[in-house]
């Protein structure tokens, strides 16, 4: 069942227009230096996060597991995070907590020298049984530095199988993020600094934003019996970039996610305020095709950064969160409504 439902993600996500209606990076604009303060192939991209450095600000965010071809997209996906040193999450473990026969389509990522393996699980299971003896399960089974815990609520709402009971959830997760590094994470409807600061409270340890600019699972679930809920959903949801923008006061970790296309929107994303970028489903078609094609797609987006960074006059990734941006358009509106 769960199997089912992940490949049927897959498909939906490769195939059909599950975006956000608006990419709010595009709203972001980083100030343009004439006269660069760094050679280009000096360009410092290295950054460290949750105590593990990365050779660039990148993390390959959770999509899958658990299902025939999951093996196969998870193991190009773990080569290409090798090769740059960057961080990497699997998709939701659950199949595998359910059924250990899957284990193997999620800790093909530990054959890899990756810096910082990142496991995940559904915070809904947490409210129905879920706890210390699942993180361990999940750490165990790819040999994880952190766990990500989803709050896909919305998603969960518009399911017609949706889990959507809470009693309990917060409690029950605050006494595991006291003794496990926990990120909470959004899946594309974002994270307000009111959460955000729960998050804290409990022991969270980084936040992965996940707002809106780029899949919808709102609109995923439209194609798979969610309906007229599911394009109705499509947008609900916090921007992006406000989310960073929100977030970074409270002085844990960002993600900065939900719609990163390129090197341009890893570079805003860190400029707003967050430590790392996390990219999923730009990274879904190449990895369904070869560890090469993601290598490909991967080098666009770090030569993009690179280009981001030595034009907006700083030496390094670091720099950048002190760099000057304007905001335009529609996130100019949300900026005016706080
Ligand atoms: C095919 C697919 C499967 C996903 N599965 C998971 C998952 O199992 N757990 C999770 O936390 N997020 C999952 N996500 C959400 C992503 O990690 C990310 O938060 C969201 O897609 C927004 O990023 P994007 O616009 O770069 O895709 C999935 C995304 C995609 C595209």
């Amino acid at each position: 069942m769960i199997e089912e439902r992940k490949l049927q993600h897959i498909k939906i996500c490769a195939w059909e227009d599950v975006a956000s209606s608006h990419n709010y990076w595009d709203d972001v604009i980083i100030r343009h230096r004439a006269i660069p303060n760094a050679n280009l192939d000096d360009i410092d991209t290295r950054v460290k996060f949750l105590g593990k450095t990365l050779d660039y600000p990148i993390i390959i965010d959770a999509m899958t597991g658990g299902h025939r071809i999951a093996k196969k997209i998870n193991r190009n996906l773990a080569i290409a995070a090798e090769h740059f040193n960057i961080g990497m999450a699997v998709g939701s473990q659950r199949a595998a907590i359910e059924n250990p026969e899957l284990a193997n389509t999620y800790s093909v990522i530990s054959e890899y020298e990756i810096p910082l393996r990142i496991g995940n699980l559904g915070a809904p299971q947490f409210a129905l049984g879920y706890g210390m003896e699942e993180i361990k399960k999940a750490i165990e089974m790819i040999d994880a530095h952190a766990i990500e815990i989803h709050f896909n609520f919305l998603q969960e709402a518009i399911q017609p199988e949706g889990d959507t009971k809470i009693t309990g959830l917060e409690k029950n997760l605050a006494g595991i993020a006291k003794k496990y590094v926990l990120i909470a994470k959004e899946t594309g409807a974002g994270i307000s600094i009111d959460d955000a600061k729960k998050f804290k409270k409990m022991g969270f340890k980084a936040l992965d934003v996940s707002g809106v600019s780029g899949t919808s699972f709102a609109a995923v679930e439209k194609y798979r019996g969610g309906g007229l809920n599911g394009e109705l959903f499509r947008n609900w949801g916090i921007p992006a970039p406000l989310c960073v923008m929100e977030l970074r006061e409270l002085g844990l970790p960002i993600i900065g996610s939900g719609g990163i296309r390129h090197g341009l929107d890893v570079a805003r994303a860190i400029a707003l305020g967050a430590d790392v970028a996390g990219i999923a489903r730009e990274l879904l078609k190449p990895a369904m095709e070869s560890s090469n094609q993601v290598i490909k797609k991967l080098e666009e987006i770090i030569q993009a950064l690179k280009i981001a960074v030595f034009m907006s006059g700083c030496g390094s990734v670091r720099e950048l969160k002190k760099v000057n941006y304007i905001i335009t358009g529609k996130l100019r509106d949300w900026i005016w409504k706080q």
